[in-house]
């Protein structure tokens, strides 16, 4: 297993690897669409981080994780990523809306309005929002053997030596959030959304947890 930063021809595999971990072919039924919101998922972290690392085995990316540094460079690539996520939209857009498969973006603005909602709540609350973990998966093939672990720590590292006391994170009960649990995490804020996927109601609990990193 290799770790190392992040590259722009990654993003193909990590968006694959969103797909796979948050099921986001899920939420549209055309496989335009769900490319679409996949590859517009990893970019909207990318413009919302200012580390990225990657595992690879034999040339395949099996696991990244993402975080951001107040007061940290973002990543390179940032005027790219925003004009790639503005011609997602559009595209989405415009296939969903000849499809009737326009959800997919409303179901996403949902998760980022209990987001929003979450870091207020826990602001108000006395919590410190700067340094944050965007962006954590190892794919269903390699779970297990300790690679979320390196990931994980790595991010830590980073935040550490950026000059991090703190440092918070988005999940729901989709994710694997029991990880940060038995590290120790706190859960500062909760919140119940619901959600249309394939066509069925689903209420979702949306957790922000804080740590010291
Ligand atoms: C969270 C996640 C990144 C951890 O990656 P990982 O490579 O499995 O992590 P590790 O192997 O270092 O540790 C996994 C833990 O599960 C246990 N485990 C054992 N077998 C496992 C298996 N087959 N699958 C998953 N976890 C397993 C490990 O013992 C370990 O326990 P610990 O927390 O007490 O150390 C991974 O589960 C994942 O991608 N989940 C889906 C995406 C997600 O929810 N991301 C985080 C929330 S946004």
């Amino acid at each position: 297993m290799t770790y190392r930063p992040l590259r722009d021809t990654d993003l193909e595999a990590v968006s694959h690897l969103a797909q796979e971990a948050f099921g986001l072919r899920r939420y549209a039924s055309s496989p335009t669409v769900q490319a679409a919101v996949r590859r517009i998922y990893v970019l909207h972290c990318l413009t919302s981080s200012t580390f990225a690392e990657v595992a690879e085995v034999d040339g395949e990316v099996v696991g990244v994780v993402m975080a951001r540094a107040a007061g940290q460079r973002k990543l390179p690539g940032q005027g790219l990523y925003r004009v790639r996520t503005a011609l997602l939209m559009t595209k989405a857009l415009a296939v969903g809306a000849t499809r009737g498969d326009t959800g997919a973006l409303k179901e996403i603005q949902i998760f980022e309005g209990s987001y929003e909602q979450l870091r207020r709540r826990a602001s108000a609350a006395g919590a410190r929002l700067d340094h944050e973990l965007t962006l954590f998966i190892v794919s269903g093939c390699c779970r297990g053997q300790g690679v979320g672990s390196r990931l994980y720590a790595d991010a830590l590292t980073y935040l550490r030596h950026s000059g991090a006391k703190s440092f918070h994170l988005y999940t729901d009960t989709g994710c694997s959030y029991e990880f940060y649990e038995r590290r120790g995490l706190e859960r500062v804020a909760s919140d119940t959304i619901t959600l249309r996927l394939e066509d069925a109601l689903e209420d979702v609990d949306t957790f922000l947890y804080t740590g010291r990193p």
